[in-house]
């Protein structure tokens, strides 16, 4: 009996390595599934090769998300790949790891009573724009009971808010909420609490307050907004909840800006959301939302799932979803401890204001955000945009050819004419690296600048 009975296309695969093998010497099937199997081995090599075309996530600078973790965090992602968190009967376990991070949240954004045993009302989503929608429902169930109650219409919800992330717009249109956008003012990093009045009205379902705002890094004064809506409450009656999107500093305020009231000490902040997978280290997958108290979760939007043997509520848009982000920001709260996440984010602020100086020194920029105060980041402009001879895109442009992904885009309504480039320095952007990307951006504006394009003969070729 031969002992080699495989078929033609596949001889040679065990014989060679995966790059001489038969299905290496083809383009890849791209949009029809091949008809047979291949080894393993050999797809996984031609993918790795495939995903190399990506930015590299180390030097994606414009993002806010996790690009570092540690061994353990693998380790316990791979243990954790096969656990469907929303069976809380299957793995209870789970379950209660989810709960005791929503506690550990309360704790920490000081909601009533939490640290001492009480059970805080909130649970993990797949992020910060899930936890929104979430945040968003609760806030309109709520309006539209206190509306039908009191005899009034409720066919015109409007939701309060200045330059917010893509996730509020999508949970305005998505449920029926009318947005108002409230625009930048010149010189403004956010939404300044004397614009409220002419936005806020009976209709108003709550004000979203951001606590690091997506283009421009900062904090908008959550406590100066939450006095600004005692006052409009005062004079019109309409008691209007805040929403604190804590997307990024939700995992920051507490560890770098204590002094900053923003949280549930603020009688008026009903709920907050935070990314998980943002500064609060975990890897991608894992927000959070929490209520300050029970009663402002409507019992309506809440559904029942088995667990052990009793009831388990959830509340989500999804049903299935992964178990391992959660047990991994749990390992992430053990691990580092409050000390723990002050000296990594602090890291983060050191190295967001050298390099901050370094840019401002260099010349062509101005300085609008210096780390200092809000975010681990940079932001910056050109100091004259029309005599410069280069755009701050131009420049994006020239990073990445150093594999840096620096964003550059303009500000939001009414200082569109504004185009800023943005840092974010999170855990894993190092001083050195900082200092790397401060010489190519140098070398790039020295670039930039040159009166006249080279010619071919004087561009340096490959010398090998
Ligand atoms: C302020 C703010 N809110 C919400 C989001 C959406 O978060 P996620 O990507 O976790 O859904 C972001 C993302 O950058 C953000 O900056």
């Amino acid at each position: 009996m031969a002992l080699h009975t495989t078929r033609a296309p596949r001889d040679g695969d065990a014989a060679t390595d995966v790059f001489a093998s038969a299905f290496s010497g083809h383009v890849l099937p791209k949009y029809r599934m091949p008809e047979e199997p291949t080894p393993p081995g050999v797809v996984h090599a031609m993918i790795d090769s495939e995903l190399l075309l990506d930015g590299n996530a180390a030097q994606n600078l414009a993002t806010f998300c996790t690009t570092w973790t540690d061994e353990a965090v693998h380790r316990l992602m791979d243990a954790c790949m096969d656990k469907n968190m929303i069976d809380k009967d299957e793995y209870p376990q789970t379950a209660e790891i989810e709960s005791r991070c929503v506690n550990i949240l309360a704790d920490l954004w000081n909601a009533p009573g939490a640290g001492g045993g009480a059970a805080a009302t909130g649970c993990s989503t797949t992020g910060s724009s899930e936890a929104a929608m979430l945040g968003g429902l609760a806030l309109k169930w709520r309006w539209r009971e206190r509306r039908r109650a009191a005899g009034l219409p409720t066919d015109r919800p409007n939701l309060v808010c200045g330059p917010v992330q893509v996730c509020w717009e999508k949970f305005a249109r998505y449920f029926d909420v009318e947005l108002r956008q409230v625009p930048l003012e010149e010189g403004a990093t956010g939404l300044r609490p004397h614009q409220l009045a002419r936005y806020v009205d009976e209709n108003t379902i709550g004000v979203v307050a951001i606590l690091g705002v997506t283009y421009t890094c900062d904090y908008e004064p959550v406590a100066e907004i939450a006095a600004e809506l005692d006052r409009i409450q005062a004079e019109h009656g309409w008691d209007v909840p805040v929403h604190v999107d804590a997307a990024s500093g939700g995992f920051v305020a507490p560890f770098l800006h204590p002094e900053v009231v923003w949280d549930f000490r603020l009688a008026r902040v009903a709920s907050i959301n935070t990314s998980g997978h943002k500064y609060g280290l975990a890897p991608l997958g894992v927000g959070w939302i929490l209520w300050r108290e029970a009663d402002l979760l409507p019992e309506e939007l809440v559904f029942r799932v088995s667990y052990l043997g009793g009831d388990m509520p959830t509340f989500a848009l999804n049903f299935s979803r992964p178990g391992g982000q959660i047990i991994a920001q749990y390992y992430i709260f053990l691990r580092l401890g409050r000390e723990g996440y002050r000296r990594v984010q602090q890291a983060c602020a050191d190295t967001a204001r050298e390099l901050a100086s370094v840019i401002a020194e260099m010349g062509p920029f101005t300085l609008l955000y210096d780390g200092t105060g809000a975010l681990p980041a940079v932001s910056y402009t050109l100091t004259d945009p029309e005599g410069a001879g280069f755009s701050l895109y131009d420049l994006s442009d020239q990073l990445r050819m150093r594999g840096w992904q620096v964003p550059s885009y303009p500000l939001p309504p009414e200082r569109e004419g504004t185009v800023i480039q943005r840092v974010l320095i999170r855990h894993g952007v190092t001083r050195d690296q900082m200092s790397l990307l401060a010489a190519d951006l140098r070398r790039a504006v020295e670039v930039l600048s040159a009166p006249a394009p080279q010619a071919d003969a004087d561009r340096s070729g490959f010398h090998h």
